[in-house]
């Protein structure tokens, strides 16, 4: 039997959630359910405003409208990371500008920041890699001492801590993805959540294609009409009825996610301890969400070779990130600031195990014993 690395999952209500939905007769965005998962990300990240979006790239992209992105603009952010965060920023003309990451935390680097800031810096986007909340203090007192934006590419950290406080409430604004491949998933989806009361009217005008219409649905204005710049940014009900039952069962997928990664990280410790293999740590003062478990190989023939054998028995370990300063789209539309070495040391040596709500114990143990195999370098499994 094959272990796939992710499995979609169905964790309670979504398909009685779609039924009523459809019975409602409102499949069009913002219905009761929209509302719904709306006010569950409020209460669970703590923002001011929470807006549900049909990806995560599409809450990035109102993010970069929102910081009024134009051309010449910078926007600093790391290499190691999804090519929406770079292309958000770039369809605005604007420059992302890469940075290296740290190698403790895979995150980007504080310091590489502070080093990358020029006049025409307007913003910095932060990447919560594996859900991990990147060191926000640092970055949040760098935004403040040059008056720029702070957004969280929190595409994988629903339901992840930085000294207590959720991520999504960490700068001025957030994007969470609920791709099949999160935590908590409606097939496609995403959110922006603000914490700039400031900002909320703005991306709602946004979200619904540049005019007022949220003001409208509310009775605060008698029509509604072209006032910004927007485009359709907003699900229909099918997506967020899916979500709502997700959301209305956060806690408990979070806290099976993390005993599977308790799990990975008691099975490889002694190798780590031996030098054989690097594993995910919660930075000082993180909780996680159990998003994501890797491993950091020794090189990128010890990756390719541990896939293969990952492979031929029947389980798969993707790798991630390829570095986006060294992609044709980044070396066209971005540029570097700095040396780019943990970037790319990290993505020839980093896979992904089998990580989703119903992946059981005796499939963890299989996937932790042909690890292993690999690992302590026997080639006769
Ligand atoms: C860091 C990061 N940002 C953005 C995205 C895009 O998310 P979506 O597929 O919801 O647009 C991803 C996707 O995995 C991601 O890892």
């Amino acid at each position: 039997m094959q272990i796939p690395f992710n499995k979609p999952s169905i964790v309670g209500d979504e398909l009685h959630n779609i039924a009523c939905a459809v019975e409602r007769g409102q499949l069009s965005g913002d219905g009761r359910y929209t509302q719904s998962c709306n006010q569950r990300i409020v209460g669970m990240t703590g923002a001011k405003a929470a807006l549900l979006t049909h990806s995560c790239t599409a809450a990035l992209e109102m993010a970069a409208l929102l910081c009024d992105l134009g051309p010449g603009d910078e926007v600093i952010m790391p290499s190691f990371t999804f090519v929406s965060t770079a292309n958000a920023v770039a369809l605005r003309g604007a420059i992302p500008v890469f940075v290296d990451i740290d190698p403790a935390t895979l995150n980007v680097n504080p310091d590489a920041v502070a080093r990358a800031v020029t006049a025409r810096t307007k913003a910095i986007f932060a990447v919560h890699y594996a859900g991990f909340p990147a060191d926000m203090d640092r970055l949040a007192q760098i935004a403040r001492d040059h008056g720029l934006f702070l957004v969280e590419d929190a595409a994988q950290a629903l339901g992840s801590t930085w000294r207590g406080r959720q991520a999504g409430s960490l700068g001025d604004m957030a994007a969470f993805s609920f791709h099949e491949t999160k935590n908590i998933i409606s097939g496609e989806g995403g959110a922006l959540t603000l914490m700039r009361a400031d900002l909320i009217e703005r991306a709602e005008i946004i979200r619904e294609k540049g005019t007022n219409r949220s003001r409208f649905l509310r009775g605060q204005v008698d029509k509604y009409t072209w006032v910004d710049l927007g485009s359709s940014f907003l699900p229909g009900e099918l997506i967020a009825a899916y979500l709502d039952a997700q959301l209305d069962r956060a806690d408990d997928i979070r806290a099976r996610r993390i005993g599977l990664f308790d799990r990975y990280a008691a099975a490889f410790a002694d190798l780590e301890d031996a030098g054989r293999v690097t594993l995910p740590h919660a930075p000082d003062g993180v909780v996680g969400n159990g998003h994501m478990f890797y491993l950091l190989l020794r090189d990128i023939d010890d990756r390719d070779g541990f896939i293969a054998q990952m492979r031929a028995a029947g389980i798969l370990t993707p790798f991630h990130y390829v570095p986006l300063h060294s992609a044709p789209a980044g070396l066209r539309y971005a540029r570097t600031s700095g040396t780019m070495t943990v970037t790319d040391s990290v993505s020839a040596r980093l896979v992904r195990l089998p990580m989703f709500w119903a992946l059981s114990v005796e499939e963890i143990d299989r996937v932790v014993a042909t690890a292993r195999v690999w690992l302590l370098g026997r080639t006769d499994a």
